[in-house]
C-alpha cells in the first residue's frame, strides 16, 4: 500500500501563524502535526509516500527531510488548490496501486493499522473511517442503512443525516481515479472526496467503512490545536534531561541543554524542549515549550510556546499560542501603557 499525504492549502483559520508557517507544521507536543501522519502512514505498511505541497513547499520539504524515515518520500506540488479530489489528480501517475490518503492535519490516537487491515481483508474499492461528532455540519457526514452499508455520503449538511462524520483518513484502490474525473465542483468550488466516494457507491462500487474508537483531531483553528496539544500531553512520558533546580510536579519532559532555576515551578502534563531557559517562572499543565526558549518572571499554562519565543515579566499567560521568536515582555519605559507589534489578523485577549 502506497501513502499519500495532504500538506497543502492556506490554513487562513490559523492566521497569523501560517501567513508564515505552514499549518500541517505547526507543532503539537513539540512536533509538527504532519509527522504524526507520516508515522501513522508508515505503521501501517507504506514504503512510498507521496507528500501533497502547496503554498511553503520549500518549508514542508526542507522539515520533512530532516528526519530519516522508514520509506521513500516524494514531494508532489499541487498548484492552485481545488479541492480534496483534485489531490488525487496531481498524483495520477503516483497512485498505481492501493493507498491511503491522509489529510495531514488530522491527528488519530489509534493510529490506522487496525482500519488498514480492515480494507484489506475485505477487498473493498475504497473504505473510510467514521467517528462520532457534536458538530457534523462542518464535516462529511455519512448516512448508514440498517444493514451496516453506506446509504449516502454528504458534504458539510445542513441537516446531517447522522452525526458520523468522515475523518480525513481515506483507503482507496486506483478507481478513485475515474471517481475523481467524473465529478463536479461543489457549491463550495472544490472538488469534493466525499462526492468522488459517493460516485463509487452509485456505480456499484463496495465502500467500506471503519468506526474510530479513540480521540481524533482535525486541527483547523486554534482551540483544535490547543486540544490535540492537550490530548498528546495526556499520555506523556516523564523524562529529565536538563538541568533542573527548581521543583517538577507530575509528568514532565525536559529535552537536553534547558535549564530550569531553583525558583522555578513545572506543574505537569507539560514538555520542554533543547536549550531553554527558564528561570523564577512557572510553568503549568498542558503546555508545551519549543526549543530555544525563556520564560523569565512569568506564568505560562495552556499554551503551545514555539522556537526561540520569549516571555520576560510578562505576568500570567494562558490559553496561547505564540510564534516562532515571538516576544512578550513587560517593560517600564514610558509612556505607560501596552505596547504592541503585531501581524495582520493577530489575535490578543487582555487580561
Ligand atoms: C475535509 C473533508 C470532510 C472531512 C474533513 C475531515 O473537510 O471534505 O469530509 O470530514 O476533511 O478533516 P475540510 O477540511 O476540507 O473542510
Amino acid at each position: 500500500m502506497k501513502g499519500l499525504i495532504l500538506s497543502g492549502g492556506y490554513g487562513t483559520r490559523l492566521r497569523p501563524i501560517t501567513y508564515s508557517h505552514q499549518k500541517q507544521l505547526i507543532p503539537v507536543a513539540n512536533k509538527p502535526i504532519l509527522f504524526y501522519a507520516i508515522e501513522d502512514v508508515i505503521e501501517a505498511g507504506a514504503k512510498e509516500i507521496g507528500i501533497i505541497v502547496g503554498p511553503n513547499k520549500e518549508q514542508v520539504i526542507e522539515t520533512v527531510k530532516s528526519t530519516d524515515w522508514n520509506a521513500e518520500i516524494d514531494f508532489i506540488y499541487q498548484g492552485e488548490p481545488k479541492g480534496l479530489a483534485h489531490t488525487i489528480l496531481v498524483a495520477e501517475d503516483f497512485l498505481d496501486d492501493e493507498f491511503v490518503m491522509y489529510l495531514g492535519d488530522n491527528i488519530l490516537r489509534e493510529g490506522i493499522v487496525e482500519h488498514a487491515k480492515k480494507f484489506k481483508e475485505n477487498n473493498y474499492d475504497a473504505s473510510i473511517m467514521l467517528t462520532e461528532v457534536e458538530n457534523p455540519q462542518q464535516f462529511g457526514v455519512a448516512d448508514i442503512n440498517e444493514d451496516g452499508t453506506i446509504k449516502r455520503l454528504v458534504e458539510k449538511p445542513k441537516v446531517p443525516p447522522s452525526n458520523l462524520a468522515l475523518v480525513g483518513i481515506y483507503f482507496f484502490k486506483p478507481v478513485i481515479l475515474e471517481a475523481c474525473k467524473s465529478i463536479k465542483p461543489s457549491w463550495r468550488n472544490e472538488f469534493e472526496i466525499t462526492d468522488a466516494i459517493q460516485w463509487l457507491i452509485d456505480n456499484g462500487y463496495e465502500v467500506g467503512w471503519t468506526k474510530v474508537n479513540g480521540w481524533w483531531k482535525d486541527t483547523g483553528k486554534p482551540e483544535d490545536i490547543f486540544e490535540a496539544n492537550r490530548l498528546i500531553l495526556d499520555d506523556l512520558t516523564h523524562e529529565i534531561k536538563g538541568e533542573v533546580k527548581g521543583e517538577i510536579r507530575g509528568r514532565v519532559s525536559i529535552d537536553e541543554g534547558t535549564k530550569v532555576n531553583e525558583n522555578s515551578v513545572i506543574k505537569g502534563p507539560a514538555l520542554i524542549g533543547k536549550n531553554c531557559l527558564i528561570k523564577d517562572g512557572y510553568i503549568g499543565p498542558y503546555t508545551s515549550i519549543g526549543n530555544r526558549c525563556e520564560i523569565i518572571n512569568s506564568e505560562v499554562e495552556d499554551s503551545v510556546v514555539m522556537d526561540g519565543a520569549k516571555r520576560i515579566n510578562a505576568g500570567n499567560i494562558v490559553d496561547s499560542m505564540i510564534g516562532r521568536g515571538a516576544v512578550i515582555e513587560k517593560n517600564n519605559s514610558l509612556p505607560k501603557g501596552s505596547k504592541f507589534i503585531i501581524g495582520d489578523n493577530s489575535w490578543v485577549g487582555i487580561g
